[in-house]
């Protein structure tokens, strides 16, 4: 079993990675996205995206951390992921996933399921430039509209070399909303050989094991459900519910809000922190509360006071 937490770009940046993964549990995490165009980025993107490359490429707690870049032009592409993994990241993530208009305006992410040959062309790049013990893995969804090409999609990136393939089980059609199609991955599963690590609405130990039945493989990548319980690896590799896990919640938050403090403005501060109550509160009536009390709440000393 191997247990991932989920690129989020603007929710699960370096403050919350080294929160959530600091519970125990996750084997890796992924990055927020690095947008590839047409050319090598100076060092600085890459650190400003992923900070703990300049703490050995792992989370405080040592949870190892690989970058994920975006985009369609294979040279830069591998050009970018040489120099990712110079500057310490394990191993490199391709994103054919995203589902956002501008990105896929421009030829990367979710739009380039329509086209399998696209995703070999930028794999087969990346797996080329990177020593052969480099992971290169690739995260993808069901398909664009729909499913049609789902197995040729993962076919193609597994015969550019990919390691790995993680699939959020919705097309880009069906965005976030739920369900997640885990039966879907299963007919993946029997086509490639690689690891395939499923990801989309686990939520819960429960929801885990109904993924593992309906998907056939143990491999998992947990996005929002490590949000709204940031526990919820630990509890799976322990296969037990934590009772009330708001206890172990409430000092994270504290701790989030005095991180934040040293790195960004009173405002994008306050905007952060309710961002992480607003998933909280989908499980935790304790959450619920203390929205009531934040969510128009600006007065600094009174937000201090909460924290
Ligand atoms: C706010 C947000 C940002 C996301 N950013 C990324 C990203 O940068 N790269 C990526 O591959 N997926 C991204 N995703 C998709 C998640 O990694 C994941 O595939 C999706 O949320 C489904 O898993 P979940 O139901 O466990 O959250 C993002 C999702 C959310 C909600």
């Amino acid at each position: 079993m191997r247990i991932i937490l989920a690129p989020m770009e603007g929710l699960a940046d370096v403050h919350l990675r080294r929160l959530i993964t600091a519970q125990g549990g996750f084997d890796w995490t992924v990055s927020e996205f690095v947008r590839v165009v047409d050319r090598l980025y100076p060092d600085r993107v890459f650190y400003g995206m992923c900070p703990e490359l300049k703490n050995g490429g792992r989370t405080d707690s040592g949870t190892p951390v690989r970058v994920q870049l975006l985009g369609s032009d294979a040279d830069a592409m591998a050009a970018n992921a040489v120099r990712t993994v110079e500057l310490g990241s394990h191993g490199v993530d391709i994103n054919f996933g995203c589902p956002s208009k501008t990105v896929n305006r421009r030829n990367g992410g979710a739009i380039m399921l329509q086209e399998p040959e696209s995703l070999y062309r930028v794999v087969s790049a990346v797996r080329a430039a990177l020593p052969a013990n480099v992971v290169v893995s690739a995260k993808m969804r069901l398909g664009f509209d729909d499913t049609s090409l789902m197995l040729e999609n993962a076919a193609a990136i597994e015969a550019a070399g990919a390691t790995e393939l993680t699939v959020h089980a919705r097309t880009r059609r069906q965005g976030y909303a739920p369900p997640a199609h885990w039966h879907e991955l299963a007919r993946i599963r029997q086509h490639i050989h690689i690891p395939l690590i499923a990801n989309g609405d686990i939520c819960s130990v429960e929801d885990y094991h109904r993924c593992v039945a309906a998907a056939g493989t143990v491999d998992v990548m947990l996005g929002r459900g490590a949000v709204r319980v940031p526990s919820l690896a630990r509890q799976i590799r322990n296969n037990c519910q934590e009772e009330s896990p708001w206890a172990s919640i409430e000092p994270l938050l504290g701790d989030f809000w005095r991180q934040l403090s040293a790195v960004m403005s009173t405002r994008d501060r306050i905007g952060r922190i309710r961002q992480w109550v607003n998933y909280l509160r989908q499980r935790h009536p304790e959450a619920e509360v203390l929205w009531q009390v934040i969510r128009q709440e600006v007065d600094l000393q009174r937000l201090n006071a909460l924290f």
